[in-house]
């Protein structure tokens, strides 16, 4: 049987996602909405950054109990990896969305409801969140809107300070910087992108399953390795973005998504067959996220699958094959 959303009235330390409110059942926006185009972090202009800076700091001066502020929407992600909810009916087993077959759909829909709060912060239906093109030579470093000044919403002083703007970028990151040179770096890390897309999704997680099954491979390189790159060495654990708990705290993190979302969208343009389960194990998984309105949203796997009805364009550079006759 399908994961259910959880119960938001039975929780662990640390979060506490607010219980007694009534979920709704997802639906799409409408049709007529217009599209939310995400633009590569390195290449905004200084019209978008005024525009995502802003967005970001009304959403950080939002009261913290106000599911839509920072503070409740970094929450959500630990809420969804740190033990907080047990599965509805197995008591003492926890809801894990990483290391298992939702890792993509459910940090989509995460990111899906985060820009829209951050839209309706500033009254812009067309606000789209930037991606960290870490699959590009020229994204292979930390993006620099992120990092430019200390003072801007996007800041965030648990980084690495050896990584920032211009280091290149290391996506097999395993605690220690490589001496090569730069350009070998960069081709290093284009064959790891050209590698992982084998066994995209992850494995199998239904009802009743010990959490992280294991990680698609995408999730280990480049996503895991990018996260533990980004976070701060001087903390205890990595923070932020180098742990689970601490993650989404960085703002970084929804460009460094943004791009994970990418591949996925990119991947399933052109295999489908290696992305999309039948398994309404799979398909019919829920898990609960606050909307622009702060209304409780269930939202299902299959939800998430239908790019165009969220409003998100397709991938300029990928066609998707045109679908078999009959
Ligand atoms: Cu939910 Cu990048 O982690």
């Amino acid at each position: 049987a399908p994961i259910q959303a959880p119960d938001l009235g039975h929780c662990h330390e640390p979060v506490d996602l607010r219980a007694g409110t009534v979920a709704v059942d997802f639906t799409p926006p409408p049709a007529s909405s217009p599209l939310r185009v995400r633009p590569a972090a390195h290449l905004v202009d200084i019209s978008y950054l005024t525009k995502y800076e802003r967005a970001v700091s009304l959403m950080k001066k939002l009261p913290a109990d106000d599911p839509r502020s920072f503070k409740q929407q970094w929450r959500v992600h630990c809420a969804y990896c740190d033990g907080a909810y047990d599965q509805v009916g197995f008591p003492g087993l926890e809801i894990q969305i990483h290391s298992c077959w939702f890792f993509f759909p459910w940090h989509r829909m995460y990111l899906y409801f985060h820009e829209r709060i951050l839209g309706k912060l500033i009254g812009d239906e067309t606000f789209a969140l930037p991606f960290w093109n870490w699959d590009a030579p020229a994204g292979m470093s930390f993006p620099a809107i992120y990092a430019n000044c200390r003072l801007s919403s996007l800041y965030d002083p648990r980084r690495n300070q050896a990584h920032q703007p211009p280091f290149p970028l290391d996506l097999n990151y395993n605690g220690t910087d490589p001496t090569i040179p730069e350009d070998q770096l960069i081709d290093q890390n284009l064959k790891i992108m050209y590698r992982q897309a084998k066994l995209f999704m992850g494995h199998p997680y239904s009802a009743g399953d010990q959490p992280k099954p294991g990680a698609g491979t995408v999730e280990f390189v480049p996503h895991n390795t990018v996260h533990n790159w980004t976070g701060d060495p001087r903390q205890p654990n990595g923070e932020d973005m180098g742990m689970f708990y601490s993650a989404a705290r960085d703002p970084v993190f929804f460009a460094h998504h943004g791009n994970v979302d990418r591949m996925w969208y990119i991947r399933r343009g052109l295999f489908p067959r290696d992305t999309d389960f039948a398994d309404p194990d799979w398909l019919d998984a829920s898990f609960l996220f606050y909307d622009e309105e702060a209304r409780l949203v269930r939202v299902r796997v299959r939800d998430s699958l239908d790019e165009a009805a969220l409003r998100r364009p397709r991938d300029p550079p990928v066609r998707r094959p045109a679908p078999a006759a009959g």
